[in-house]
């Protein structure tokens, strides 16, 4: 992953825990209303994909047990990992797009329901995202994928002196685009030619020339509404669409979303799809279940939508009548790391990477906190206009005292903690107990994603190794992992 270059590690914080009566009167342990939901606190596990399900997508006993593991430390609200909304093949990503994968959400909700004692709301990330491809080796790229047009003719004679390049076998331009330096393909290649050899070859939204792309703004409404149906059916509180990161509706909101169809362009353009999403949904949640969205305050990759589109969009959402908004940051693939030849190529592996799950190897910001100034932002902009919609942020928060003071401080309405959740997913019961001192603490070395980046079962370096005798305990692929955190009672 990448680095801020000063890397300063930054300690974790040294901080007081709340005796138990201190967290009862507490902000953080207050109750917070949802739409037509009431959550018990305003603890938050945000959506983290931990590789469980199985290769069709299905709800598998490790998924169940990676749940009820969080619900057993009484979070207000687990949103469930990104799950996708169409009957593709997308690998060991949860999904939701057909009425076979009822039953098995079915049995997830419940297993969550039973470990809190009812007490934790349980929310799912609808995502959509379009066709990756892994790189693939210079050879097979010119060989088979790169489509010679008259401009490489032209470039190629121009930049080997050699005329014959205009009129010569397309194989032989081929061949010998194989044998150049990266420097001088540059001169030769266009820029999306040059990503799909250096990354692989991706889909973007703004590929109209392409059928299913262009139908996009036809297609998806349907298919967000169809897949809420299901998960709804299944016994999920309500559904929080994912308008982050890398994936297909956070590019519509991109400012690099080019579309000349009405889609895109401007900032009224680019949020018309995510708006006519939002209604689609809308339209089959019934009133006592919450529908919200979770999107970018910054997507921090160079010509991308900055902190003023997001407040633009936020007004929009909240006009729209959604129950919450959840504020992340970066998570592009625009910045992302060139893959391994053989990999794909993973979108928090870069700056806006780095932005969106900060480590401790940091700037002199730190990671502690960083992202709750976009949430702040966000809240304060909705709340102008009227809107009293709850605002949740992550990225850092780790500690009582930290998130009681941007609670206190008005910053945000709820605390999202995903990586200290996975460290200790006892962690809020701890707080919550008077018992702060014994919480498990996130090293924020991220360890956990790079498993995730390679597409492993996500586990924590802080107990993965541990007590493999216990009972019950499961372990991952390798054999040598726990896949959840070691048992703990009050
Ligand atoms: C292993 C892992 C998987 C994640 N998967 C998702 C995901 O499916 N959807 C999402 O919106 N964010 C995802 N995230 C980002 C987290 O929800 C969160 O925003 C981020 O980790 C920052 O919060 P933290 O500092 O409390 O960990 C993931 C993070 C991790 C560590
Ligand atoms: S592996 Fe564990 S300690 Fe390290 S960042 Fe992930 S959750 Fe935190």
């Amino acid at each position: 992953m990448w680095q801020p270059p000063e890397r300063i590690k930054h300690a974790l914080p040294v901080t007081n825990w709340p005796s138990a009566k201190e967290a009862s009167a507490s902000r953080l342990f207050s109750p917070v209303r949802l739409g037509p939901k009431t959550l018990t606190s305003r603890t938050w596990i945000p959506a983290m994909v931990p590789w469980r399900a199985t290769s069709e997508g299905l709800v598998t006993d490790d998924v169940v047990d990676w749940y009820a593991r969080f619900a057993k430390g009484r979070p207000g609200a687990i949103v469930v990992e990104a799950t996708g909304i169409r009957d593709v093949p997308s690998g060991p990503l949860m999904r939701a797009g057909h009425e076979r994968f009822v039953p098995g959400l079915r049995r997830l909700v419940e297993a969550v329901k039973n470990a809190s004692n009812g007490e934790t709301t349980l929310f799912i990330q609808l995502i959509d995202f379009l066709q990756i491809r892994r790189r693939p080796p210079a050879d097979k790229y010119f060989s088979r994928f790169l489509r010679i047009r008259p401009e490489h003719r032209e470039a190629l004679a121009k930049a080997e002196e050699r005329p014959s390049f205009h009129t010569c076998d397309e194989s032989i331009i081929r061949d010998h685009l194989t044998t150049l330096e990266p420097e001088k393909l540059a001169s030769i290649l266009d820029a999306r030619e040059l990503d799909a050899l250096q990354k692989g070859y991706r889909e973007r939204v703004w590929d109209t020339h392409l059928e299913h792309i262009r139908e996009l703004p036809q297609t998806l409404p349907g298919l967000f509404a169809d897949a809420t149906s299901r998960v709804l059916e299944a016994g999920f509180d309500g559904v929080e669409l994912h308008y982050a990161h890398a994936y297909t509706m956070a590019s519509f909101l991109s400012a690099l979303n080019n579309r000349d169809d009405g889609y895109g362009g401007s900032r009224e353009n680019r949020v018309r799809l995510p708006l006519e999403v939002i209604k689609a949904v809308r339209d089959v949640v019934p009133s006592d279940r919450v529908l919200g969205l979770r999107f970018l305050g910054d997507e921090v990759i160079e010509g991308g939508s900055r902190l003023d589109d997001a407040l633009y969009y936020a007004k929009r959402f909240a006009e729209s009548g959604v129950d919450f908004l959840s504020v992340s940051k970066g998570g592009k693939f625009e910045d992302a790391k060139i893959p391994k030849v053989g990999d794909a190529v993973y979108p928090y592996t870069g700056p806006s990477g780095y932005e969106c799950m900060p480590s401790v190897y940091s700037d002199a910001r730190g990671p502690f906190g960083r992202n709750v100034g976009l949430a702040d932002a966000v809240k304060r902009t909705i709340n102008e206009a009227g809107y009293e919609i709850p605002v949740v942020t992550a990225g850092g928060i780790g500690t009582f005292a930290m998130a009681e003071a941007i609670l206190d401080r008005g910053e945000a309405d709820i605390i999202g903690s995903a990586r200290q959740c996975i460290a200790d997913p006892d962690w809020f019961l701890k707080v919550r107990l008077g018992q702060g001192e014994s919480v498990r603490r996130c090293e924020y070395t991220n360890y956990c994603e790079g498993l995730d980046q390679k597409h492993k079962q996500v586990t924590c370096k802080l107990w993965d190794r541990k007590q493999l005798d216990e009972e019950g305990v499961t372990l991952d692929h390798s054999g040598r992992r726990r896949l959840t955190a070691p048992a703990w009672t009050p």
